[in-house]
């Protein structure tokens, strides 16, 4: 049996550089080897209050990325969270299973929480087990995903493993994140000392893979930097390691060889350089997907055609763990 791969990415305004740098871009070559899931967590975007206009357009659009960068429904499995409810069922138990305490620890909900004043929405706060049942409801092995998403991954092992302890050891598989060698954390071109995020107001220093490639050169020509003028590789600024980086990663060379190259040349170079490669890469996949959004009925029926794998794949394990806590019914 080959070890099953699974990663989703949330359908709000739009995916940026961060989401195919850090996750999409890595999912491509396990289709050959592994059993993978792609998805689109359409119930984690609800965790703020989403247009249904906006967000149907956006799962759209989300879906026809995953396939313009290469996801191949003949060899993944591609369909939206929504469409899934064994997954909703599994995360009832897990949340059972969790604490106020470990959920209150996770990076993400204490910086996004922030932001929300007294409001604070519970579902941010418990997203988290429900990115745990996403993960284990397949009996995923491996989960590729940028950085910040490490702590959630981590946090589902400990559910996993607390599960297995509980209920009996094979009850889940304890899966492992899996990170890029570049592309792990790219950072907001304005602010590089804030991770590139779809919720930067503004969006100025976030590259949408829906942007024109006049507007990716407007935004790494006005990309922060330091004060200084010309490249020095042993004292890079977080700014120009941010560029560097991301012309690296879409390059599969090292940060350092890249900087190497680039010392003693000027920063505007460098911003003019790595818009080009990045331009040149997000064209045709930006080009991909406005063609496949003519045909919206074709992204239903492939959403359509892996949610019911998915469903089969998850009632399994759903059935299991209702058994193994001792709920009378579902055989
Ligand atoms: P999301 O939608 O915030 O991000 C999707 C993926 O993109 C990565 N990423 C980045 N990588 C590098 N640099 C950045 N600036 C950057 N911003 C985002 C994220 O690490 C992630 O891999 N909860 C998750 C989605 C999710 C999920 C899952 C992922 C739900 N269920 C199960 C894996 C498995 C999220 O909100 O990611």
């Amino acid at each position: 049996m080959k070890p099953t791969v699974l990663s989703a990415v949330q359908p709000t305004e739009g995916l940026h550089l961060g989401n195919y740098l850090g996750a999409i871009r890595n999912w491509i070559a396990y289709q050959e080897d592994h059993d993978c899931l792609f998805f689109v967590v359409d119930l984690h975007a609800i965790t703020v209050r989403q247009d249904p206009k906006v967000l149907r357009s956006n799962i759209e659009r989300a879906v026809a990325t995953y396939l313009a960068c290469g996801l191949d429904p003949r060899k993944s499995t591609l369909f939206a969270q929504s469409m899934v409810p064994e997954i909703l069922e599994l995360s009832w138990v897990l949340t059972c299973h969790s604490s106020m305490g470990e959920l209150a620890r996770m990076t993400q909900f204490k910086d996004k929480s922030s932001k929300q004043g007294e409001n604070i929405p519970t579902g941010l706060f418990v997203y988290p087990v429900l990115m745990a049942a996403d993960i284990l409801a397949f009996r995923t092995s491996l989960v590729p995903v940028g950085d910040d998403q490490k702590q959630h991954v981590e946090l589902t092992r400990d559910l996993a493993e607390r599960m297995n302890n509980a209920y009996g050891k094979d009850l889940f598989i304890v899966p492992k994140p899996m990170l890029g060698t570049t592309g792990r954390r790219v950072f907001n071109l304005l602010e590089p000392e804030n991770k590139m995020s779809k919720s930067d107001p503004t969006g100025l220093g976030v590259v949408f893979l829906s942007d024109d490639d006049k507007t990716i050169e407007k935004k790494f020509k006005r990309a922060v930097t330091d004060s200084g003028t010309s490249i020095n590789p042993e004292a890079l600024s977080q700014g120009l390691k941010n560029l560097i980086e991301i012309q690296a990663a879409i390059q599969n060379t090292s940060l350092e060889t890249l900087a190497s190259r680039y010392a003693g040349k000027q920063y505007g170079v460098l911003k003019v350089e790595t818009a080009q490669v990045v331009i040149e890469h997000l064209r045709p996949i930006r080009d991909k997907t406005d063609a496949l959004l003519q045909d919206r009925a074709a992204l239903h029926q492939i959403l359509r055609e892996g949610a019911e794998k998915a469903r089969e794949r998850a009632s399994a394990q759903v059935k299991e763990v209702y058994k193994r806590i001792g709920f009378v019914g579902r055989s």
